[in-house]
């Protein structure tokens, strides 16, 4: 089934369905913990409000997981989306920018036990060098080329202001980092051959849940009426 996929997958998979993988990874992975061993294709797309078409052709970009008649093996679903995801090997990740976002990315042990190992922080100001986050050292920010050449390092998270963003992740870039998880808010300006970039915006999310709101306010007073 893997090799099916892995020949599947070679960039050709939208990236909405790659989008989705994470919410099937986390309900399977919820359906686990309690013991679920099988579900039926319907009742997937029940809990998780998603079509069973949907799920359907979700799966087949990757080969199709589920019998008919049978519906899907939990644990095998599970183990196979976290390797289409690549979540089957640890990640080092290091944290550009030690200030609240940081910080709290950095103590934050679920990403550790999910196998986002944090090894260290960076930052400008001298005065947080030297100093311990979440078990971790934050180092000065000019120290980077020098860590990176001695500690492979696969993801770098940055939580710093816009300023100065372009130019940490060009350093980065330089010093063998091929993977960003951008929290500053401004598009990168790199090649995208060289390294991927998930751009963060909670307020986005923030911003989807108040038009939300009105609408659910609107319908509310236009029933009331
Ligand atoms: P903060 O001010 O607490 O921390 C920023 C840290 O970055 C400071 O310690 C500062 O010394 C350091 N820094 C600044 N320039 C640097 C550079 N060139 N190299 C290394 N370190 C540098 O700010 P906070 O609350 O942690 O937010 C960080 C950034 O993330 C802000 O720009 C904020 O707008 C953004 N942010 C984005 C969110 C999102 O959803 N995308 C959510 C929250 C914050």
């Amino acid at each position: 089934m893997r090799q099916v996929y892995e020949i599947m997958s070679s960039n050709t998979v939208p990236s909405a369905v790659i989008r989705r993988m994470p919410r099937y990874y986390r309900y399977l992975g919820d359906l686990l913990s309690r013991g679920i061993t099988r579900i039926s294709s319907a009742d997937l797309s029940r809990r998780m409000n998603v079509t069973a078409s949907q799920i359907r052709q979700d799966l087949n970009h990757f080969g199709g997981f589920g019998q008919q008649g049978y519906g899907y093996h939990v644990e095998t679903l599970y183990n196979e989306i976290g390797h289409i995801l690549g979540l089957d090997q640890e990640y080092r990740v290091i944290i550009i920018g030690a200030g609240n976002l940081g910080q709290a990315v950095a103590k934050y042990t679920n990403f550790n036990k999910r196998g986002y190992k944090v090894m260290a922080l960076f930052d400008s100001d001298p005065a947080l060098a030297g100093t311990i986050v979440g078990g971790n050292p934050v180092y000065h920010v000019d120290t980077l080329p020098e860590y990176l050449s001695e500690h492979p390092t696969d993801i770098a998270v940055l939580s710093i202001p816009k300023v100065g963003a372009n130019e940490v992740a060009e350093v980065l870039i330089d010093n063998g980092i091929q993977a960003i998880w951008n929290f500053a808010s401004l598009d990168l300006q790199i090649d995208p051959g060289k390294v991927v970039v998930e751009n963060v915006h909670l307020s986005d999310s923030l911003r989807v849940l108040t038009y939300r709101l009105k609408q659910l306010r609107e319908a509310e007073k236009g029933t009331a009426e």
